[in-house]
């Protein structure tokens, strides 16, 4: 409670108590909007999971992200976990369900105890990500209003809202393993509105199921239609990259505040000086390695592709030795972000195959994690071979570089779908991947023929508007204010 008497604190009179589901893709984007409602007034509860912010604090550098300040504290609950789920391969599915079981009375608790701390105003919100809808209890508890900042695109939304009409209307489960490949998933769905081009395939890796009783199904339906309890719903997108689905879920949704990209916006409004850590808001659950930045500096501008599936993709070893052989075979030097776990079996770097290092050693560097929005944003990266999570999808967009979608999982195959087909900025790689494909789309990508230069072009108009988006008068700067005059509608 030290931080909290001085006078500055008792001005802040709105208290939101920001939870995200404890991965990257959801605590990333929710740290970002913590930062820019601190920056407008607003006081802070940040909470993590005990395991991460212990995990954060023991990285090299004392985890010094960490700090709390005036108005802005961190705080954890545990996550229930035992150490044997923790290590077991289905360990996120495990995570939601103990998240959903074990949460809810401390983060209530914890509401309370902060508010005890002289000066701290009681929480007047809880604003929660998606996968922790269970949260929103914690609010009806607190007799607060909760919002939800929902971690996809809007049309990624959308999609998840429509699972329930797909499953009740038959299109899945699927019948037999046959429908994965028989041209069942290209079928057009006509009857999203916002989404007149669709296709089956494209909505969710939800619909891919055979299995009637499918846990991931289940879950993203609730998730997505229980954000109807919240007062808001929040969106990492701005309105001209997705006016369509935007004014089509109006309907549905009265209060939509779409106020991303949420790394520009937190770019844009000086976040990166204002939160205190000198880089852009992020907790790296890894440790981020300085030295590919360095190996940037003396690669040619726009020369370097960067390939990197986020923080959950789990690929398999022949599917790792077809990208290794594909980026080996296209000449063109490139980044890789290998994470710890990315490989089955909880491997990572170790399982490259040693004959591809010692092929592309002079024009590829390998890491384990890396400040992705800085590396994005280098002007020696022309490319970027993603997983087309929402996250990296906006990162992208807003530094102006054309990607290679190899979708997975969740919203990832709509993100793709609009990567490609709606704003001209990617090329999409088959399911079953080969390497001779992801050679010939990167050269199709980097090499400077016609459809690069259009996807360049792309690229470019798309990295201007979100800059107009999120500058003083654009959509998602009075998106914020709107939000933030809602948050503080109590205050007298
Ligand atoms: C998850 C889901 O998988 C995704 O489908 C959904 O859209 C968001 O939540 P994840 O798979 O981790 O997210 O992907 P993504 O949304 O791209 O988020 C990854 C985050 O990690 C990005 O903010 C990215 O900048 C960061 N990152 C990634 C790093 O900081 N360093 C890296 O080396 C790699």
């Amino acid at each position: 409670c030290e931080l909290s008497s001085s006078m500055g604190e008792r001005r802040r009179r709105t208290h939101a108590m920001l939870f995200p589901f404890p991965c990257p893709g959801h605590i990333n984007p929710t740290l970002k909007l913590a930062e820019l409602l601190h920056s407008r007034g607003v006081h802070v509860t940040f909470v993590n999971t005990e395991y991460n912010q212990e995990r954060l604090r023991r990285r090299r550098g004392g985890g010094g992200e960490l700090r709390s300040r005036e108005g802005f504290r961190f705080e954890a609950v545990p996550d229930g976990l035992s150490e044997e789920e923790r290590a077991s391969p289905d360990r996120t599915v495990k995570l939601y369900l103990s998240l959903r079981q074990n949460c809810r009375a401390p983060l209530v608790e914890l509401a309370r105890r902060v508010a005890r701390c002289e000066g701290v105003p009681p929480v007047t919100c809880v604003v929660l990500s998606g996968l922790v809808s269970f949260a929103l209890a914690v609010a009806e508890e607190l007799a607060v209003p909760a919002f939800v900042l929902w971690g996809t695109s809007a049309c990624g939304f959308v999609c998840t809202l429509r699972l329930r009409q797909l499953r009740q209307r038959g299109y899945t489960p699927l019948k037999d393993e046959s429908y994965l490949t028989n041209g069942y998933l290209d079928m057009p769905i006509d009857w999203i509105a916002g989404m007149p081009t669709v296709r089956l395939g494209d909505i969710s890796s939800f619909v891919r199921t055979l299995d009637p009783t499918s846990f991931g199904l289940r879950v993203e339906e609730e998730e997505a239609t229980s954000c109807a309890r919240a007062q808001g719903l929040i969106l990492n997108t701005f309105d001209d990259l997705e006016s369509d689905v935007l004014d089509a879920l109006g309907n549905e949704f009265p209060r939509v505040y779409t106020i991303g990209p949420l790394a520009a916006a937190m770019h844009g409004r000086g976040g990166d000086r204002a939160n205190g850590h000198g880089g852009p808001a992020g907790l790296s659950l890894w440790e981020e390695d300085a030295a590919c930045m360095a190996w940037l500096d003396a690669q040619p501008a726009g020369s370097v592709l960067y390939v990197s599936f986020g923080s959950l993709a789990v690929m398999s070893l022949d599917e790792l030795a077809e990208f290794a052989w594909g980026l080996a075979d296209s000449y063109h030097p490139f980044l890789w972000v290998v994470r710890p776990g990315l490989v089955a079996g909880d491997r990572g770097t170790d399982a490259l195959p040693d004959d591809f290092l010692a092929a592309t050693k002079d024009r590829c560097f390998i890491a384990e994690w890396c400040a992705q929005e800085q590396v994005l944003q280098h002007g020696a990266v022309g490319g970027f071979l993603t997983h087309s999570g929402w996250n990296s999808t906006t990162e992208s967009i807003w530094a102006g570089v054309p990607m290679i979608c190899w979708p997975g999982f969740a919203d990832q195959y709509i993100n793709s779908r609009y990567v490609r087909d709606e704003w001209g900025i990617g090329l999409r790689l088959d399911e079953e991947l080969r390497r001779e494909q992801v050679a010939a789309h990167v050269e199709e990508l980097m090499g400077g023929g016609d459809t690069a230069k259009e996807m360049r072009r792309n690229a470019a108009k798309w990295k201007a508007m979100t800059e107009a988006a999120i500058a003083p008068g654009g959509s998602s700067y009075d998106n914020l204010d709107k939000l933030v005059d809602e948050l503080r509608q109590d205050e007298a």
